[in-house]
């Protein structure tokens, strides 16, 4: 595997590829690879014959008071965990690199409807963060098919709508979250979790089945379900950012009898802010 910090040398290699005529599959993360991380490179590989990584923690995604400078870096052991899976190039630019005139002075993609409201209303200016950063990328790679994590519902929704928007020929592929033994879907962020923390996590996904069962069973309002839900997270422990059922496409506030649904919450435990999502099907 590859590895560059280079745009010359990235757009080298894909050109290189085209001109051969060759599919190109791209998973985009922040680095710190987990099991879930790893399922996007493993799907990645079937779908096409040259598999892109890219690894870049993203200063435009993150609010003033959040984890940039701690969020954990590990480059050289995502480096191996990419070489295993037979990803042919890893692309980790800097700052510099990706934003030449620095992040707050680029130019950024905003994504109305689906990127507002629930994450939006309590990490402003994240999912801008996000779609300026995909779109930069995705000039850069210019993959025919890119994949992402369904566990970020909302992010997946923002980047699916840029691309319809923009009509840029890429397939955004949604895969899904990968957990741990007792639920608690994997992410970077659960190292944050103390041990007493990381007892009570599991919760979240607990109390989004519980949800989904409500749902299905067409009994109580969904206004009341997700007041319910948010109570049971106050209860263990969890500061509760929202817990809302969505239609599952257009992510807008749905009533009692919509079954076309996905139940989403954010919560923070301790120093992390946890976030999950299940639809009802
Ligand atoms: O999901 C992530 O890791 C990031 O938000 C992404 C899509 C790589 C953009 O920085």
């Amino acid at each position: 595997m590859e590895t560059t910090t280079s745009v010359e040398a990235l757009r080298a290699q894909v050109s290189d590829w085209r001109r051969q005529g060759e599919r190109i599959a791209f998973v985009p993360t922040m680095g710190n690879l987990h099991a879930g991380h790893l399922q996007l490179v493993r799907e990645a590989r079937a779908m096409a014959p040259r598999v892109v990584a890219s690894i870049f923690v993203n200063p435009l995604q993150f609010g003033p008071n959040e984890d940039l400078d701690n969020y954990p870096r590990t480059l050289e052991a995502d480096r191996q965990k990419l070489v295993a899976k037979g990803v042919d190039l890893l692309f980790a630019p800097a700052v510099e690199t990706m934003y030449p005139r620095g992040a707050q002075r680029s130019t950024r993609v905003e994504v109305p409807d689906v990127g507002q409201g629930l994450c939006d209303d309590f990490r402003p200016g994240h999912f801008t963060g996000v779609a300026t950063v995909v779109a930069r990328l995705f000039n850069l790679v210019q993959p025919d098919v890119a994949l992402f994590g369904e566990k970020d519902y909302q992010q997946l929704a923002v980047i699916r709508r840029m691309v319809d928007d923009l009509g840029w020929p890429i397939d955004i592929r949604g895969v899904a979250t990968v957990r741990e033994a007792d639920g608690l879907a994997m992410s970077s962020r659960n190292q944050y979790l103390g041990e007493e923390e990381r007892r009570i996590a599991p919760l979240l996904y607990q109390t989004l089945r519980w949800l989904v069962s409500e749902v299905k069973a067409q009994k109580t309002d969904y206004r009341a379900l997700e007041r319910a839900a948010m109570a049971r997270l106050a209860e263990a422990g969890f500061t509760p950012d929202y817990v809302e059922i969505r239609h599952a496409d257009s992510l807008q506030p749905v009533s009692m009898g919509e079954l076309n649904c996905v139940v989403l919450a954010a919560a923070r435990l301790g120093a992390a802010r946890l976030i999950d999502n299940l639809r009802v099907e």
